[in-house]
């Protein structure tokens, strides 16, 4: 989704609005613009593409500005051209905006009706117009300000600056986040804690239906009705270090190498690994005795990690669980007769469709909990209850550590559910609890695996299709394996169940079709392998992730093998998903795409 940054400074703010914006990019964009005061006018310089773009335009044309705001742009309404890119201007206002303005074809019919004319196709533009209307009706700028909040319905998060009104940045939000941070003598805002982590480690949300007066030493945050309310200040985690690659090539390689260490912290958070006993985190209650049944919902990676939470809560814990993808949730209009609890599993805490179904099972009387990796998140501030997942800040679009660590949280919770249940009992917690910690160990052993997958992704670069099977806790996990792989290869890729693949997608099989299957030497084991017979015995290319019995018992003609460590059952979907991320890694390296920022796609969806 689109970024968004401003700074109210003494100094001129134009590079360090760019910089900002650097930090934002792995929320995907596909053109970028600043606007500043420059004696009195407001100037703006915008690019199509890349922030580089942006970044030579400012250097021909230098800005000494000391009141800004800036954008990175992820096209909804207009293309991604420069006359559609933020900020936008009329009449001696500026306006960056993320989200999407419901009723804006309405508010332009009747702008357009006044004699109003509009240079772009994008909705953002009525907010501007809308402004400058308000401000030629003699209005002053914060009657303007709440007039166009008024009027507006939909999802926003808005910068606007004033040529008539120097040093001053009004911002607000209903829907995708927006931060306000404050430094020596200057005021920021922005869409999140990485964005103004340059500038400081303290900052405060906006709540849904807040607006803001910033000026160079304060901030005015008013809520829906114009009544001064305060936030608390949150200190946030986006520290700069973090948002650096170090000596990877790409965000996502170094999230892929991370995973041992992150799933310890997150472990930690669910397990005291001095008594082995599960624990809920800091600060979190949750007694599952009092647990009926469960709905699970999320999108995506999260979709699919919850898939896997579902087989973890009713193997053991016994809870029966519901599972919808969060964009189907509430539509469904399930009878939630005895669901006690609703889990929402997201990395950003952001995603529109997840955090709609989460205020929906709360309308619903549900008690709600959230497994989410961005403790100031707005899911992370909705929700009864938090389940931390302690991965960092995760900049690939791709989500992988995330996805693990949500895995791992879900098992801990699963166990935990398991011994309030009295299904598993103290020696039953004390040997899950023992398993659960080999899980960084197992995780660096399969990132070892690391030259054998670069090798078969030559391969796969040459495909235009793919084919992943699993059963059991690796069926979820085939799903993901081809998200992966489409998402940033741009090859299409199907999950399936591998006991579906007689009915229907074998009609796919012959030697252009590689097929991924993921097949530990589990319960399932022999009846995944007759399944990879019937794929060979149609000439399909096989790649097989198993151990080293799998790999004795279950050798199939022209099959390669991928070999991980013997583990439980439990830690399989964990440590299973690290060659398939590896997998998707390097195949979009030989296919050249932009690996931490794909194409179409961004780090989190704001929108419906
Ligand atoms: C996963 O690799 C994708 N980037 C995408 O499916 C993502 O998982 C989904 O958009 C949900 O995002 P969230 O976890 O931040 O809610």
């Amino acid at each position: 989704m689109c970024g968004i940054i401003g700074i109210v400074s003494r100094d001129p703010v134009a590079e360090r609005l760019v910089d900002a914006l650097k930090r934002l990019e792995y929320r995907g964009y596909d053109s970028a613009g600043v606007a500043t005061i420059e004696d009195g006018r407001l100037t703006r310089l915008r690019a199509e593409g890349k922030l580089v773009n942006l970044q030579n335009k400012l250097k021909a044309e230098p800005r000494s500005g000391t009141t800004g705001i800036g954008h990175t742009r992820w096209a909804t309404h207009g293309a991604p051209t420069e006359g559609n890119a933020h900020p936008h201007f009329s009449g001696g206002v500026g306006v960056v905006h993320n989200g999407i303005i419901e009723n804006f074809a309405e508010i332009k019919r009747e702008l357009a009706a006044e004699g109003v004319s509009f240079e772009t196709q994008t909705d953002t533009e009525v907010v501007v117009q809308l402004l400058a209307k308000l401000r030629k009706e003699g209005l002053s700028h914060r009657h303007a300000m709440q007039a166009m909040l008024e009027r507006v319905t939909g999802a926003y998060a808005l910068a606007v600056i004033f040529e008539d009104l120097p040093a001053t940045i009004m911002g607000a939000r209903n829907g995708p986040p927006l931060a306000i941070g404050a430094g020596e003598g200057e005021m920021f805002l922005g869409s999140d804690a990485i964005a103004l982590s340059p500038f400081t480690d303290e900052v405060r949300y906006l709540e849904d239906g807040d607006w803001v007066v910033l000026t160079g030493s304060d901030a005015e945050i008013m809520d829906g009705e114009g009544q001064p309310v305060d936030r608390p200040i949150i200190r946030a985690t986006g520290k700069a270090h973090y948002v650096d690659k170090g000596n990877y090539r790409h965000f996502m390689q170094k999230e892929i190498y991370e995973q041992p260490e992150v799933l310890s912290h997150t472990l930690g958070a669910f397990v005291d690994m001095t008594t082995g006993r599960t624990k809920m985190p800091k600060g979190q209650d949750l007694d599952f005795s009092k647990i009926r049944r469960i709905a699970l919902s999320a999108c995506g990676t999260g979709y699919y990690a919850a898939l896997v939470g579902r087989y973890y809560f009713e193997r053991y814990a016994r809870i029966p669980c519901d599972l919808d993808v969060a964009s189907e949730f509430r539509y469904r209009e399930s009878p939630l007769g005895d669901v006690d609890l609703a889990i929402f599993v997201s990395q950003s805490g952001e995603t529109a469709d997840t955090l709609a179904s989460l205020r929906y099972a709360k309308s619903q009387g549900l008690k709600t909990a959230v497994v989410v990796n961005v403790e100031g998140s707005t899911m992370a501030r909705e929700a009864d209850v938090v389940l931390p997942t302690l991965a960092g800040p995760e900049i690939g679009v791709a989500s992988t550590k995330a996805f693990t660590c949500q895995l791992m949280a879900l098992a801990s919770l699963a166990v935990r559910a398991g011994v309030d249940r009295g299904v598993v009992d103290a020696d039953e917690e004390l040997e899950l609890t023992r398993v659960l910690a080999e899980a960084p160990r197992l995780a660096r052993e399969a990132i070892h695996t690391e030259e054998r997958i670069e090798a078969l992704s030559r391969e796969m670069a040459t495909k235009r299709h793919a084919l992943f099977l699993g059963r059991g806790f690796s069926f979820p996990l085939a799903m993901e394996g081809a998200l992966k792989l489409k998402e940033i290869s741009y090859i299409h890729a199907e999950g399936y169940a591998a006991g579906e693949l007689k009915h229907g997608p074998i009609a796919l099989i012959d030697d252009t079709m590689p097929v991924v299957v993921i097949a530990p030497h589990d319960r399932s084991f022999e009846k995944t392998i007759s399944n990879v017979q019937e794929v060979a015995a149609r000439g399909g290319e096989i790649v097989l992730l198993t151990d080293a019995s799998g790999a004795a018992n279950g050798p199939v003609e022209g099959s390669r093998c991928i070999v991980l460590p013997k583990m439980a059952e439990i830690l399989t979907p964990i440590v299973y998903a690290i060659p398939l991320q590896l997998l998707a890694y390097h195949t979009a390296i030989q296919m050249g795409t932009d690996v931490d920022q794909p194409r179409n796609l961004a780090k989190s969806v704001t929108v419906e």
